[in-house]
This record gives C-alpha cells, structure tokens and sequence, in this order.
C-alpha cells in the first residue's frame, strides 16, 4: 500500500457496487470538482464496530439537501453498504469516508438534472496527531481566515466548499509552527478547529460557541451529554476571542481527533486586532480533570 490514496488495495463501495480500489475514479468533467458540489462524512469503527454510523449517513443526506441534491439511496442503504464495506475490508479499528457529488452531466454552475452520486472508502487510520499528543495536548494557532456567516455560505452542510477555508487555515498554522487553526466567525468570536469543534473549561464549568456558522459535530453532542451525565454544567454561548484568556483548560472534540486537548493557542493579537504585523501572543493550558474525565469517557463509550 502506497501513501498515495488513488493507489492503494482495496474495494470501495461505488453508486450501489463494490468496485477495486483503483477503479473507483470519475472524469475531470465533473461538476463537483468544479463547483464544490460535493459532501462527505467522516465516521470511525472501533473495534469492528461503527460508531454512530446513522447520525453521519443522516448528515451526509442532509448535508447534499442543503446543496439542493437528493441522494440516490436511503440511509437504510447507505448504512448497509458501510457495515458490508467495512466487514469485506477486514476492518477492526479503522475510519470511512462515504462522499456524495453531481456528475459530470454539465458544466454549467446551476446544476439542473445532473446525476447524484455516493461512494463509501474505507481505511486504518488509528491516530490525526503524532503519538504523544493525546496526553500533552495540541498547539492551535488563530487563523486570518474567518467563518462565513450563514447568509454567505451552506453552513450547516459539511460541504468540500467549507475546506477551502480550512486547508488555507491549517497550511497558515503549520507555517507559524502549530499543529492546527482556530477560526473565528465574521464577528471575532471563537468557532472551531479546521476538523473539530471547541470546548472551554471556564470556572468548572464547560463552555462551547453556539454552532450557527459552523459544524454541529456529533461528537460534539456525544461529549456534552457525557458532560451532563457527570454533572458538568455546559454553556453554550457566542464566546468573544479574549475570553479564551479565562479558560484553563481548551480541547477539541471530532470523529478524527476523538477528545484532542490543546495545549497552546498562538497568532492571538493577529487574528483578534487590526493590527496585523503586531507581535502575536500564545497562551497556555495544561490537560486538566474536566478534559481527561471526558476524554475517558468518550474512548470508553466508543469501545462500549
Ligand atoms: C469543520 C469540522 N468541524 C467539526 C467537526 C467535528 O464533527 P464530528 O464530531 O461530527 O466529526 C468536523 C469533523 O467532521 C469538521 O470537519
């Protein structure tokens, strides 16, 4: 098996059939390739087991109606092609990728008539960060790239268009020497990471942005009812970029990065203030008890 994802064995469940790996391609004619219409999920087994496998399948279904597309399959099939797909993998711990596009049926930006299409992939992939991180938490950096609001942009769909934004930002982090972005919304509060949502332990208590411009991440919802059901009060609320001042202890939450803590935020004055060029600050967090009582708590729920 090859780095490259286009070379790799396999099969991968393609419009109903389950085709080779390396037969799975479409033409450069394709709508979606040039016009983003594309949407796709994330979902990971543990333990030969898919967590949460319906939530994601309705997301994928939601997500194309938001792009104005029906799928060509329900969620029943849907599901029943990841379960068979990742059982003919042999997959035991693992992750899948299904993904919905137009065709190539025309080159015109309104879309009328093209075809919707669906393929599942299917792969080993145990770890987002290098080993180590889970425990010492992840370096984020705030991002000049900002959440479109909702009048500009299908922001409750996860659309291919959204991570434009997102590869912009994480090429931008990695530059400045962080594992990841922060990103805030068109009006300077906090929203996300480019593949996660964001939680701050403020006084005890957990704190997250309201999702009106970003992701509502089904981990996300997993990890606030595993926060109510130890008592943690969650506050959900638009949270201003200087407020993360006040936190002491921030992680991010996604199927990929499970409960992922961060350890330092940089790039601060730059993406807060108008004043680019200024010196930017980095803050501090450590791991602490609320982070590592949820961070078991979900690896435990997703191995129950
Ligand atoms: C932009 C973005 N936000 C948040 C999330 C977290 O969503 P989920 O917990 O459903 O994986 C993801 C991951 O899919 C994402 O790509």
């Amino acid at each position: 098996m090859t780095g490259d994802f286009a070379h790799r064995e396999g099969v991968i469940w393609l419009d109903g059939e389950f085709v080779r790996w390396q037969d799975a391609t479409l033409h450069v004619l394709t709508h979606a390739l040039h016009y983003a219409s594309s949407v796709f999920e994330g979902i990971r087994v543990y333990g030969s087991k898919i967590f949460r496998l319906t939530e994601h399948t309705e997301r994928l279904v939601a997500s194309a109606a938001e792009l104005g597309c029906v799928l060509p399959f329900t969620v029943p099939e849907l599901d029943r092609a990841a379960s068979e797909l990742a059982a003919r993998n042999g997959m035991v711990d693992g992750y899948l990728r299904p993904v919905a596009w137009r065709g190539s049926e025309t080159m015109g930006i309104g879309a009328p008539g093209t075809s919707a299409h669906v393929a599942i992939a299917a792969w080993e992939w145990p770890e987002v960060f290098e080993p180590g991180a889970k425990l010492d938490g992840i370096s984020l950096h705030v991002s000049r790239w900002r959440r479109p609001p909702p009048e500009c942009a299908p922001v409750r769909a996860k659309g291919a268009g959204q991570y434009a934004i997102g590869t912009l930002a994480r090429n931008e982090a990695e530059a400045a020497g962080a594992q990841d972005a922060l990103l805030l919304d068109h009006r300077g509060h906090l929203t996300e990471a480019t593949g996660a949502n964001l939680f701050l332990v403020v006084d005890g208590e957990l704190h997250t942005p309201v999702p009106d411009c970003f992701l509502d991440g089904i981990t996300r919802r997993v990890v606030i009812g595993l926060a109510r059901s130890y008592g943690i009060r969650v506050v959900e609320r638009h949270i201003p970029v200087g407020e993360l001042e006040s936190a002491s202890e921030v992680f991010l939450t996604g199927t990929a990065y499970e409960v992922q803590p961060v350890r330092s935020i940089g790039g601060l004055t730059h993406a807060s203030a108008s004043r680019p060029g200024e010196v930017t600050r980095t803050l501090a967090f450590r791991p602490g008890e609320v982070t590592r009582t949820l961070a078991d708590a979900y690896a435990k729920l997703v191995r129950s």
